[in-house]
């Protein structure tokens, strides 16, 4: 297993550290303290174009080989980051048409990082002299087992620039896309106020105009800009592989945040990384949420340095962050907890974001291994250094197991970007709030979930949600009911199929290519201010334990052939539907046409659960998270205590513990923040 920190020795040089005469001294003490906190890999490079490239063509890099060659002596291993997060200010000096236009036709400046247009020929052509260059010069260096592309792709709102090579690139995609101006004009629906095109550069890139643009329009606007960004990490894949073909290659993303396709990315690398703001969330299901949507970016072709199947975390907070108002500390234990979590759901390597606080620059107060004053007596070092020693404890243990969730949450980026345009039925609606109702429900009930896209092949699950939907294709429809007819259980919602992959709304029923497996249609759709509220009205074996509200939305729903599981109580629509079910081939069809409160979403699972024969991975209180890792001969759990008060757990067998090696059976008082990290005892496995 990986241990280690994002480090960037450019920062610890004289006179900021080290001497007149040993400018880079302070080095040598880093690698020291790094081997006290376990520390095997770094991660380092990411933004030191400007360092490696001072001028045009000049390149240097043998002070990086440096640090790679003495942290060699002490063993630890290094993932190199491509700087092109960051481009040198001269680079944007002389050729200013890297600089990205904004949505008003403003350029965005250089002397930060991300000051680039992502289709500038001019950009591409240096980012592809740096990598290659950077390859050429480290690329077979032992101490390297990983490249990490690029830093934030997206950030910084970065995901989309205006310039002129984006609008010609832009008109070269929608030709490949759309082959005749009429196709485009018809599929798009440019009728609409007369918007119609007759060549391709008439069509505009979607910048600040009076009115809201065409939702299509946007929609491939976002694929476009997305493409892009794949192409950008594949053309650095592409190098990397040719030129340093040992090393597996990855990209740092956070967690479906920035305006592209994760999984297409996922798809261009060999294996995910993330960055986690773990400890800064209130609720350790969202943060379960992100990880899970993370780890199931990739499934199959995983090359990881270390020959496992999960991802890395690239960056773990390190402690308190600068981007908030007000950037508390990370409470004693929290930073050890969240980063089991990580561990929990799949991680193979864990690196702290950062070593050590830098003495200048925008990030000077953010968390880190070690304060300015780098003592070693400092408690986050501890603490990480604590963590650095029972992960080495545990690492062969953990060798070869995963995740394996039998239940699934579907989430597209195509869907998700058209439910983000304005005009929606209902703009206090979100879809990231509605899928998250569904994840407290399984969370909560240490169920694990996978996500997929809805074109994956989802045999393998036994229950599948499918939380709005609004986009959905004639392809994916069709996956939908070949996972049904085969006897899978899907729980679908409101907001489904309202239109197709052309953003265009369905002339034969909602949900679209989907009535028949539903056995219903929805007439129409009623949408609810915050605040007010119908109700539903069970009928049958649904295990309701509280009033259930409906909230938001409202689908009128004709039933056809479907069974009624609730009915709304009020309005005009009293009586009718709003909730069924449907036997379709060998499996079941559910269908939600509301949103309710998070009670409703832990009853759906109580039922589910039955009808799909599913068990919790373990029985403990609330507020303490199950996690599992297996691989064949074995099944470690993980318990974590997200409450700062101890919490009583009963073991019925008795487990074995990793971390002291002591048996529970009986009660036993998990710590506030405590982990427990279990097997059952040996002698009496089954
Ligand atoms: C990340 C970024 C790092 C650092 C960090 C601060 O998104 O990759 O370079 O800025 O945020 O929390």
């Amino acid at each position: 297993m990986h241990f280690g920190v994002d480090y960037h020795p450019e920062q610890w040089v004289y006179p900021y550290g080290g001497t007149r005469e040993r400018p880079e001294a302070v080095w040598e003490r880093d690698v020291e303290l790094m081997q006290t906190a376990g520390v095997n890999v770094v991660r380092m490079g990411e933004f030191t174009w400007g360092l490696c490239e001072r001028e045009e063509g000049k390149f240097d890099f043998a002070w990086l080989k440096r640090v790679m060659d003495l942290l060699g002596k002490a063993g630890i291993k290094v993932v190199l980051a491509t700087p092109t997060a960051a481009p040198p200010i001269w680079l944007a000096q002389k050729y200013p048409e890297i600089l990205p236009v904004d949505e008003r036709g403003l350029i965005k400046h250089e002397g930060t990082r991300r000051a680039i247009c992502l289709n500038s020929d001019v950009f591409w052509n240096h980012s592809k002299l740096i990598v290659e260059n950077m390859a050429k010069a480290l690329g077979q260096h032992p101490q390297l087992i990983a490249w990490q592309i690029d830093n934030g792709l997206g950030g910084n709102f970065t995901e989309a620039a205006f310039n002129e090579d984006a609008r010609r690139e832009w008109h070269l995609w929608l030709e490949a896309k759309y082959e005749t101006v009429e196709r485009l004009n018809d599929l798009m629906g440019l009728r609409h106020w007369g918007q119609v095109v007759t060549s391709w550069n008439q069509v505009p890139m979607p910048m600040i105009a009076p009115a809201v643009h065409n939702p299509a329009l946007v929609l491939d606007w976002n694929r476009f800009c997305s493409d892009t960004i794949v192409q950008f990490v594949k053309m650095q894949a592409d190098l990397l592989h040719q030129l340093s073909p040992k090393c597996p290659v990855t990209t740092n993303l956070r967690p479906l945040l920035h305006r592209f396709d994760h999984f297409d990315v996922a798809e261009a690398i060999d294996f995910v990384s993330i960055e986690s703001t773990a400890a800064l969330k209130a609720k350790s299901a969202e943060l379960a949420c992100e990880i899970d949507m993370l780890r199931s970016l990739k499934k199959t072709d995983i090359r990881t340095p270390d020959g496992d199947t999960g991802f890395w975390v690239m960056e773990q907070k390190a402690g308190n962050v600068t981007w908030q108002d007000v950037n508390s500390l990370v409470r004693p234990g929290v930073l050890r907890m969240f980063t089991y979590q990580l561990v929990s759901r799949g991680a193979t390597a864990i690196i702290f974001f950062r070593w050590r606080q830098p003495r200048f620059g925008t990030e000077k107060f953010h968390g880190a291994v070690l304060p300015h004053n780098a003592r070693s007596t400092a408690r986050v070092f501890k603490e990480v250094a604590q963590l650095g020693d029972e992960l080495k404890l545990l690492a062969p243990s953990l060798k070869g197991t995963h995740v394996e969730a039998e239940t699934c949450i579907l989430y597209s980026h195509d869907n998700d970007w058209a439910l983000q345009q304005p005009m929606q039925p209902n703009k206090f609606f979100s879809l990231r709030e509605h899928i998250q109702l569904f994840y407290n429900a399984l969370h909560d009930r240490n169920i694990a979930v996978d996500f997929a896209r809805p074109t994956e092949d989802l045999s393998r699950y036994k229950l599948v949600f499918a939380p709005s939907l609004h986009l959905l294709s004639g392809g994916e429809a069709d996956r939908l009911k070949l996972y049904v007819q085969n006897g899978g259980t899907l729980v679908a919602t409101f907001n489904t199929g309202l239109v197709d992959e052309h953003n265009m709304a369905p002339d034969n029923g909602y949900p679209h290519d989907l009535t028949d497996l539903f056995g219903l249609e929805v007439l129409e759709f009623d949408q609810l201010p915050p605040g007010e509220e119908n109700h539903l009205t069970f009928k049958g074996t649904f295990p309701a334990s509280h009033m259930h509200p409906a909230r938001l939305w409202c689908d009128l729903i004709e039933p056809r052939d479907c069974q009624v599981i609730a009915t709304y109580a009020k309005d005009f629509y009293a009586g009718s539907p709003a909730m069924t079910l449907h036997t379709f081939g060998l499996g079941k069809a559910v269908y939600i046409g509301t949103q309710s409160h998070q009670h409703f979403y832990n009853d759906l699972v109580t039922w589910l659960r039955q009808m799909c024969n599913l068990h919790p991975l373990l029985k403990v209180p609330d507020n303490v998270e199950v996690s599992m890792r297996e691989k064949e001969d074995a099944q470690i759990f993980f318990l974590l205590n997200h409450q700062s008060s101890p919490l009583r757990i009963q073991f019925y067998k008795p487990m074995h513990d990793f971390l002291t090696g002591n048996t529970f059976s009986g009660n036993y008082d998990l710590p506030p923040h405590g982990v427990l990290v279990l097997d059952e005892h040996p002698e009496t496995k089954t």
